[in-house]
């Protein structure tokens, strides 16, 4: 009901009496009015003037199902949501929603305020307090599991463009998926899949962005920042997390259609700061060495020993 009230007061955009929403809801004027008091806890601003009632007269950084799909411009990434003002791990719950239907739920995301074991790649843990926008996307391609790892690259895309364009900070890759801004990672990318030999049944990609966070663990202070760091100015994570799954659905169905990663090598390689750098690749039995001096159609890294 609660957000049934605020979609009603955009719709009218003008004062609701108390009494009109309390009809309209069968219920009390006091159950409206306690709602109310919630809304505004959550961050919408809205006027109460005795005689006139209520007025929305906004809201900032408001996160939550209503909010997350309200005017978002996808087809299917995103049009399903789910929104948990605390959880394990986003990417815990997508798999357990993706691997308890077959067909349902492509483009279904999870989305929480906080996550108390975020996960990050290679089995670290990734900081996930309230301030910054964590997330994770169900996808079914019928790709091979190999091919998995540059729906990833393609999510990198979508950060650092929709990064670029809400917040105005110019943001950069680093090969495979950090996204980063003046040299510190400000995003990070966790894709997991359940697969068969020849055939992925789900992939979840799961997004981390820090936002408006204001300090970092001492392990990874010299490491990390968040756009809020960066440019002094609190964002709206709405904004950001419409911004890029209306990037991501762009690239992902263009993926579909031609079928592999090489429409966007070019469009990666340029945002991407690997490329030049003197790099250690470690492999299981080895490490190397070497300068990275592009990346290829398949979206791998090249090496010149
Ligand atoms: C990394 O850079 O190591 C990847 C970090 C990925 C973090 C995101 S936050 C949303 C989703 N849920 C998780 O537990 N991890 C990913």
């Amino acid at each position: 009901m609660k957000y049934d009230i605020i979609n009603i007061m955009r719709e009218k955009n003008d004062f609701i009496s108390g009494e009109e929403l309390a009809e309209k809801f069968g219920v009390s004027r006091v159950s409206v009015w306690k709602n109310i008091c919630k809304l505004k806890e959550e961050g919408y601003i809205i006027d109460s003037v005795t005689n006139r009632g209520y007025l929305l007269k906004g809201c900032f950084d408001v996160l939550n199902e209503n909010e997350a799909k309200r005017n978002l411009r996808t087809a299917y990434i995103g049009q399903k949501c789910i929104y948990k003002n605390e959880t394990d791990s986003t990417n815990d719950d997508a798999k357990n929603l993706a691997s308890s239907s077959f067909t349902e739920n492509n483009g279904t995301v999870i989305i929480a305020e906080s996550q108390k074991k975020g996960k990050g790649r290679l089995g670290r843990k990734w900081e996930a307090e309230k301030k910054g926008l964590y997330f994770s996307v169900i996808l079914r391609p019928d790709i091979m599991p190999q091919e998995a790892p540059q729906i990833t690259l393609l999510a990198g895309i979508a950060v650092a463009k929709a990064i670029e364009r809400i917040c105005g900070l110019a943001a950069k890759i680093k090969w495979p998926n950090d996204v980063i801004a003046e040299g510190r990672k400000i995003s990070g990318i966790l894709t997991e899949m359940s697969a068969e030999m020849e055939r992925v049944k789900y992939i979840v990609v799961g997004i981390g962005i820090n936002v408006n966070n204001e300090e970092f663990p001492e392990e990874i202070k010299n490491k990390a920042a968040s756009v809020y760091t960066l440019t002094g100015k609190k964002n709206d994570r709405t904004e950001i997390y419409k911004a890029v799954l209306e990037e991501f659905e762009i690239l992902y169905d263009e993926y579909i259609k031609q079928g592999g990663f090489s429409f966007a090598a070019k469009e990666y390689s340029k945002m991407c700061v690997t490329i030049g750098m003197k790099v250690k690749i470690s492999l299981k039995d080895k490490e190397i060495t070497g300068e990275a001096i592009g990346i290829d159609n398949n979206g791998a890294l090249m090496i010149k020993k």
